[in-house]
């Protein structure tokens, strides 16, 4: 470890090793508590925060939309004072919650409605937030918006999409746009090579009664204006099972989004925007860890992809086959990305690599001189395992301290069981980083049975955690449901809010 990186890790580096107050603070700390590991079906939370459902499955927005299924992804964004707009992804859907599993138009129609994002306007009443019953910013996007393709050529022979869909994690740019990224979108229609062999089968089987919606419409990062529910597919951002995109800005001001591939050895993304306010335009890079270079995928920057490929839109549209064939390294599943505020550096989230036999994943630490740098170096952050009581890291996301709370996706088929066994249900953690308890990882949420926590997103003011609890019950019947959460019936995925002085302590540093 360098002693940088050791005294960061430590807690001492920069403003924080120069405040007596803060010092002086740490030194009356009390140990941080935490859960144990379980296996029951309640949302769990450690001593001095408290969970609230804010929204769930099938909740009302307006007269005519509902909250969808499966929400993920959360993003707040900020309106005037005590109110803000909140944007909640929608993953997928599970046909035996809706209509069942005959693949009838009927039943197909109703999923479409279920997947994509909501929006909804939150408003601080009395230290709580509450949706706003009425507003006119509530509304619902899903797989049957109409959305064009932000290119200069047709994509799949159209220049739009109908829907977006499989929305997993996702981003936030400088000028107050979501972005939502399309990850397991062959679930639904399937996917195609470049010389148009079929590749993967849809498992949904949309496409038996929209067969008009190609598979190359889908795989994209979605722009959206949270304030009038406008969206745009990025093609610049290529197309794959985008995980989620973090966006910064290089020195010159340039615009950089990093994204990952959620798939066995598929691998880490960079785009470099041409201007300082789009992502529209640019070029986009994968990561070659052995060299520790961002590889161009740029047509004319690269004689191989000129032997391959017939324009850069081909190679957007198949970015997996031109990232293998200029030596991208293959990763154990890329999930969630973040920048850590004490260091600058790129955190990402590598889940597991179960056939490779990682269990356990680990958060990679990429170190550039800038966002806008072609070379890096890389490392381990924070490596899972039964010791430290984690597995499979996804979601991230940094307090205004620099401590890093992030959840677990362990499958409801390998939870409790084997190298998972002793672990408990999934967990929102958070990995201390300043004070006495510099190092600890604590279990500060358990997820209700077979859930899995996701989009964890802090209140400006820091004050309260949104956090989506996703798939409870999933791995169970309508006859024996696995779960109940959260009203005693049918599951029901939901945001909830944890707040707390527990809470409070940890964000302000008091540890
Ligand atoms: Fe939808 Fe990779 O998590
Ligand atoms: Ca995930
Ligand atoms: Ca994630």
């Amino acid at each position: 470890m360098k002693r940088r990186d050791f005294l960061t890790f430590l807690g001492v580096s920069g403003i924080m090793a120069t405040l007596p107050s803060d010092l002086l603070a740490k030194a009356k700390q009390s140990p941080l508590p935490s859960l144990e590991p379980g296996k029951i079906d309640k949302l769990m939370t450690v001593e001095g925060i408290s969970s609230k459902v804010l929204i769930r499955w099938g909740d009302r927005l307006n007269s005519e939309e509902k909250f969808g299924f499966n929400n993920d992804y959360i993003a707040f964004h900020s309106l005037e004072k005590d109110k803000g707009i909140l944007w909640v992804n929608h993953e997928y859907v599970d046909p035996k919650f809706i209509k069942g599993y005959e693949r009838s138009k009927e039943n197909i129609d109703l999923e479409m409605k279920e997947v994509g994002g909501s929006l909804l306007e939150i408003e601080l009443k009395n230290g709580s937030w509450t949706m706003v019953a009425d507003s006119s910013y509530n509304r619902r996007l899903d797989a049957c918006t109409r959305i064009p393709f932000a290119w200069d050529e047709p994509i799949g022979g159209s220049d739009s999409a109908m829907g977006t869909l499989s929305n997993c994690a996702g981003g936030f740019t400088p000028w107050g746009t979501i972005l939502t990224c399309e990850e397991n979108y062959d679930m639904f229609y399937g996917d195609v090579d470049r010389k148009g062999n079929q590749i993967t089968r849809s498992e949904m089987q949309w496409n038996k009664f929209y067969p008009e919606n190609r598979p190359q419409h889908y795989g994209w990062v979605v722009e959206v204006n949270p304030q009038t529910g406008k969206a745009k597919k990025l093609i610049s951002l290529g197309r794959c099972a985008h995980e989620c995109a973090a966006v910064t800005r290089g020195k010159n001001g340039r615009i950089v989004a990093y994204t990952g591939d959620d798939t066995i050895n598929e691998h880490l993304y960079k785009f470099i925007s041409d201007t300082n306010d789009s992502l529209e335009r640019g070029k986009l890079y994968v990561a070659n860890l052995e060299k520790g270079e961002w590889i161009s995928l740029q047509l004319d920057e690269n004689p191989i992809l000129k032997k391959h490929f017939k324009s850069q839109t081909e190679i957007q549209i198949f970015t997996r086959e031109a990232a293998k064939l200029v030596g991208a390294t293959p990763l154990d599943r890329p999930e969630d990305i973040e920048f850590d505020p004490l260091t600058g550096n790129v955190l990402v989230s590598l889940t597991n690599n179960k056939p490779a036999g990682n269990y356990y994943g680990k958060i990679l630490k990429v170190v550039e001189s800038d966002p806008t740098s072609l070379k890096f170096q890389h490392d381990t952050f924070l490596a899972g395992g039964k010791e430290i009581g984690f597995a499979c890291p996804d979601n991230l996301v940094f307090d205004r301290k620099g401590n890093l709370w992030f959840t677990s996706d362990m499958s409801d088929r390998d939870m409790h069981q084997g190298p998972y066994a002793g672990l408990g249900n999934n967990v929102l953690f958070v990995f201390v980083r300043s004070g006495e308890q510099a190092g600890k990882v604590i279990r500060v949420a358990q997820a209700p049975i077979d859930a899995e926590f996701t989009g964890p997103c802090f209140a400006p003011d820091y004050k309260t955690l949104f956090l989506s609890v996703q798939h409870p019950g999933e791995g169970g019947t309508l006859d024996k449901p696995t779960s109940t959460w959260p009203d005693g019936g049918i599951p029901k995925s939901s945001v909830v809010m944890l707040s707390g002085p527990t809470l409070d302590r940890i964000v302000e540093g008091r540890t």
